[in-house]
């Protein structure tokens, strides 16, 4: 918890913060092993294409399906509600969300759920109705307030059984950051994985930026989900790197990413010990800020260099040499500046929106036999937003639905829902992990 966080949940500040509207984080409820995913039954509803395989998915993690409004006992309270509206052809049908939602949504556990499934507007008999599925699920969004979250998931028509791993990280402490976003599914084969709690065992992943901040939370995170971590980072973090690497389980790679070698080096590497990758999380980034007309060229090229170009190399070397495994997983890290754009941050949201470029183009490339996302954090709580200044730091931190800044980990969880064997249907999607910032929605 940051100060601020710790004062507005004391006795006093409950007090000064209802009686001023100050914002008032709520303490986000994360993914603890053992902890069941919801503190309440999912109420479902709608008659589409998709209700059905949803509820399998809720009652695979374990989870209650409620009954009905009709036969709901008094004072029922919910741990999610979905709602499925991919059968809603008309704008009159739009109705029917006021219908499912308004009597049920103040009766939402702290940290609940609400998730709007739909059929991606074009592919659907009304695009007008489908497309209007967005602007709901980013107003409820913003109007749940302690630590509920509201998304839209888009299934293409054929990805119905491909929804289990976007349900489960949905309807989980695992997206407790992430709110207001725009999921797309498409029809994939889907293996079943054997263990959802370790659903990358077997499997090669490389991060990038690997010794502190978020890069070490990714780390952590798919090696705690079976995977072998390659932690990769500059020679000058090699002590940080191998306490990280150590710690997953995983090896270390010290290597500079903008070096003319790196990407053959990376190729050889991955190649030689581990016969190819099947995860490649390029995270490591750097931030040169300056206004534009203060801007020197050595800043802009740096960030160019670690952000953007070193990555492009990298993905070429790797599918020129075949080196990313069938059902490999290419994740990018953007940013909110790449969306909305930053003051004194022209070099890196240029970088940032390259990503998204890079997203676009390789995620159709590679479609059918491998998957290119990325997210795009708003504030995470890391050595980078602690090194901004008090008063923007302070802003950057309330300004979205939860009043407070992510941890390193509700990225990492982000990506390792991407990095899932059961998420090939996931292809081509930037979600932020932003809590629903102001900026850029
Ligand atoms: N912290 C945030 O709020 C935030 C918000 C949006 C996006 N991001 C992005 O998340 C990623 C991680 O950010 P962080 O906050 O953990 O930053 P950080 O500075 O703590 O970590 C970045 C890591 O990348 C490594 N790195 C830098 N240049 C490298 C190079 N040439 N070769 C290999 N490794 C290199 C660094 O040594 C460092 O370990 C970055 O891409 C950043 O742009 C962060």
């Amino acid at each position: 918890m940051d100060r601020y966080q710790s004062f507005a949940r004391s006795g006093f500040g409950r007090f000064v913060v209802g009686k001023l509207g100050l914002p008032d984080p709520y303490p986000l409820r994360r993914h603890s092993p053992g902890q069941p995913p919801l503190t309440g039954p999912v109420l479902i509803g709608g008659a589409g294409r998709l209700a059905e395989p949803v509820a399998a998915a809720v009652k695979s993690m374990g989870l209650e399906v409620a009954p009905g409004h009709a036969d709901a006992s008094p004072g029922e309270r919910y741990g999610a509600l979905v709602f499925d509206a991919s059968g809603i052809d008309s704008v009159e049908r739009l109705r029917e969300l006021h219908g499912f939602f308004q009597p049920v949504i103040r009766s939402l556990v702290p940290c609940g759920r609400v998730v709007v499934l739909g059929t991606p507007p074009d592919q659907a008999g009304s695009q007008i109705a489908q497309r209007a599925l967005e602007g709901f699920t980013r107003s409820v969004g913003k109007e749940l307030k302690r630590g509920g979250t509201a998304q839209l998931v888009y299934v293409a028509p054929g990805g119905e059984d491909a929804v289990e791993s976007t349900v489960r990280f949905l309807l989980s402490g695992r997206s407790a950051y992430v709110s207001g976003q725009v999921v797309r599914i498409g029809p994939a084969d889907v293996p079943v994985p054997e263990d959802w709690n370790r659903p990358l065992a077997g499997k090669v992943a490389l991060v990038t930026g690997a010794s502190r901040g978020i890069g070490a939370a990714i780390s952590d995170v798919l090696g705690r989900d079976g995977a072998h971590v390659v932690c990769l980072d500059v020679p000058a973090q090699g002590d940080e790197l191998s306490a990280v690497a150590n710690r997953v389980g995983g090896s270390a790679l010290q290597l500079d990413i903008t070096r003319p070698d790196a990407p053959a080096r990376i190729v050889e590497h991955l190649g030689r010990r581990h016969g190819g990758v099947d995860v490649v999380v390029h995270n490591a980034g750097i931030t040169r800020d300056r206004t534009l007309g203060r801007m020197d060229a050595d800043r802009w090229d740096a960030v160019v260099a670690v952000n953007l170009a070193s990555q492009e190399r990298v993905n070429e070397a790797l599918l020129a040499a075949d080196a990313l495994r069938d059902g490999g997983r290419i994740i990018g890290v953007s940013s909110i500046a790449g969306i909305a754009g930053n003051v004194g941050q022209t070099n890196y949201a240029t970088t940032k929106a390259g990503v998204i470029g890079m997203v676009d183009s390789l995620s159709r490339r590679v479609e059918g036999r491998a998957t290119v996302n990325a997210v795009a954090p708003g504030f995470i709580e890391t050595r980078m937003t602690a090194a901004v200044p008090l008063f923007i730091r302070e802003a950057g931190r309330r300004m979205n639905s939860m009043s407070q800044g992510g941890l390193p980990v509700d990225v990492a969880e982000t990506i390792a829902w991407f990095a899932h064997p059961a998420s090939a249907g996931v292809n081509g999607n930037v979600v932020r992990v932003c809590g629903q910032s102001l900026l850029g929605a």
